[in-house]
Formats: structure tokens, C-alpha cells, sequence
């Protein structure tokens, strides 16, 4: 099984963001000096994938612009022998394809992958929901391509989460325990209340589906009048026409940039896992009263008198 293409739904408006999402997408949320889409193309090309197809609406173009060429840039930079700040994203450019298609109507996850329909065939393709950002050994999406191999079939990366979380994820019903790590699905509860939540296990965002989850889609599109589209409820339906779902905890760190405070705890969190900026921010979050500080002072009164 060959996983190559890639989706990635990236048209909501961001609100949570307001107003730095007035004009940048939440997808370009730096952590440290790349933006979070740099982080999960990374990702799923590291896990072998080349196509990706990024589902956008208005004012995102900066992503597009980002995974493009920009040779004034570059000559710039060739001229002052500056030229490796670009290599990173120069190789993204060179290896990976993209294509974008607009959402124009925010109807929820499931129709947004829905329209990406024309661009997979008889064939497995992973999902990427770029608010969540894994940092692992192993990439997060190679993890889930490896069990569906094995298992022959759909995996959603999954994680135990606290009951206070709960109503803000999928919630998945066990089926069957396969390994500690490895479960088979037989449903996925949208965000449930905690007492009626099946598990614990929440859906994060990297799936590993069939293509027989755009005919449960289809089939969605065509009753719903106007309401969001779940992505969860197709898996459902997929399950129960006799598709195999598979649930896998992923092994690594994931951080939800989706709000402001998730996004600084992984800018913490990663800062902290590079060896250019860890010695820095651990002086600074042990001492605030560091040199490289606004507050610095040696002697320790804070006191003015004008
Ligand atoms: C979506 C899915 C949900 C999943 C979550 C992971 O919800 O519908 O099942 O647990 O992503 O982040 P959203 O966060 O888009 O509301």
C-alpha cells in the first residue's frame, strides 16, 4: 500500500486567532522560524507522501505563495552567500507537488475532504489537520501508514485525553484491543459529553483513510440540508458497510496550536527540543531576570524612584 497524496484542510477563518487571522492564515502561525503548514508537509513527505492537496477559502494565498519560488529572494540572498536560510523550503518546493482547492462554503471537515474528491482514486490517502503539530522520532503520518500496511486498512491517530478535554474531540469505541497501542474502531462518538463518552481515546488530526470514505460523503452531501459535514460520521458509515477502522496511539509529542495558548505552549514545547533556542528559553522560564531579558537587573531591585 502506497500512501502519496495528502489533504489538508486549511479554509477555516481562524477566529480564535482574531485579528492576526485578519490577513494571515492560522496555518502560517510561525513556531520558532517556519510556519505550522512548513512543519506538516515535512511530515508527510518524511513519511513518503508527495501530493498535496490543501483546501483553502479566501485570503490564504500566502500559503500558496509560501510552497512557491520566490527568485528575486533567492538571487538576494545567492549575492550576500545567504542562500542556505532558503534550503529548507527549496527542498520542499523541489520534492513535493501542490494543489489547492477553495471551500467556499465553511460546511465542516467531512466536506471539505469531500472535495477533494476528483483528486484520489481507488487508492489509500492520508488526512492532515494542520492544527495539530506532531514532533516524533518517527513521523506521526509514517506511524499510521506502517499500521495500515499491516492491518490492511483505515487508521486515525488517536490519544488518551482527560475528562475535562473530551467534548472537543471524536471519541472512539473500542472494538478490539489488538496491541497496548493498536485498537480496531467499532464507532467514533463527535465530541460526546464526558458521560457518554465511549473511551478516552481521542481523534487527532492524521487519519490514513480508504477512498470508499468519499461514497459515504457523497452520500451526506445529498441528505444534509446546510449542516456541517463530519468527517467522523462518514467513518461511521464506512464501519458499518464493513470497512475495517483502525485506532493507533501515536508515539511522540503533539501539540494543538489550535488556540492561543496551545500555540505558545508548542512554541515552548519546541524551543525548548532545538538546540539553537533551548539553553536560551530555559535560562529565560527559570530566571525572567536574565541579560537577554527586558527586566534584567543584577542587583535585583525592581524599585524606580524618578
Ligand atoms: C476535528 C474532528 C474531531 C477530531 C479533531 C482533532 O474536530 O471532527 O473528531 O477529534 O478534529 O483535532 P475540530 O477540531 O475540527 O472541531
Amino acid at each position: 500500500m502506497d500512501v502519496s497524496k495528502i489533504v489538508i484542510p486549511a479554509a477555516g477563518i481562524g477566529s480564535r486567532f482574531l485579528p492576526y487571522t485578519k490577513t494571515i492564515p492560522k496555518e502560517m502561525l510561525p513556531l520558532c522560524e517556519k510556519p505550522a503548514m512548513h512543519y506538516i508537509i515535512e511530515e508527510g513527505m518524511q513519511s513518503e507522501a508527495k501530493n498535496f492537496f490543501i483546501i483553502t477559502s479566501r485570503s490564504k494565498y500566502s500559503i500558496e505563495d509560501y510552497f512557491d519560488t520566490s527568485p528575486e529572494l533567492a538571487t538576494f540572498l545567492k549575492e550576500i552567500s545567504r542562500e542556505a536560510l532558503l534550503s529548507d523550503i527549496e527542498k520542499i518546493i523541489r520534492n513535493a507537488e501542490f494543489a489547492y482547492i477553495r471551500q467556499s462554503e465553511m460546511l465542516g471537515l467531512g466536506h471539505a475532504v469531500w472535495l477533494a474528491r476528483h483528486a484520489i482514486q481507488k487508492e489509500y490517502f492520508g488526512v492532515m489537520l494542520p492544527d495539530d503539530i506532531v514532533v516524533s522520532k518517527q513521523p506521526g503520518l509514517a506511524q499510521l501508514i506502517r499500521v495500515a500496511r499491516q492491518e490492511k486498512g483505515s487508521v486515525i491517530a488517536v490519544q488518551e485525553v482527560p475528562t475535562e478535554c473530551i467534548s472537543s474531540y471524536g471519541i472512539i469505541d473500542v472494538k478490539k484491543q489488538i496491541t497496548p497501542h493498536l485498537f480496531q474502531v467499532a464507532y467514533i462518538a463527535e465530541k460526546p459529553s464526558p458521560k457518554n463518552a465511549p473511551s478516552n481515546l481521542a481523534v487527532i488530526g492524521r487519519y490514513i483513510l480508504s477512498h470508499k470514505i468519499f461514497a459515504a460523503l457523497d452520500t451526506m452531501m445529498t441528505y444534509s440540508v446546510g449542516e456541517e459535514i463530519q468527517l467522523s460520521d462518514a467513518i461511521n458509515s464506512m464501519l458499518q458497510n464493513g470497512e475495517k477502522v483502525f485506532a493507533y496511539k501515536i508515539q511522540g509529542t503533539r501539540y494543538d496550536i489550535g488556540t492561543p495558548v496551545g500555540w505558545i505552549k508548542a512554541i515552548i514545547g519546541m524551543s525548548l527540543q532545538n538546540p539553537l533556542y533551548a539553553p536560551h528559553i530555559k535560562r529565560f522560564l527559570s530566571d525572567f531576570n536574565t541579560s537577554d531579558s527586558f527586566v534584567f537587573n543584577p542587583i535585583k531591585n525592581i524599585e524606580h524612584t524618578l
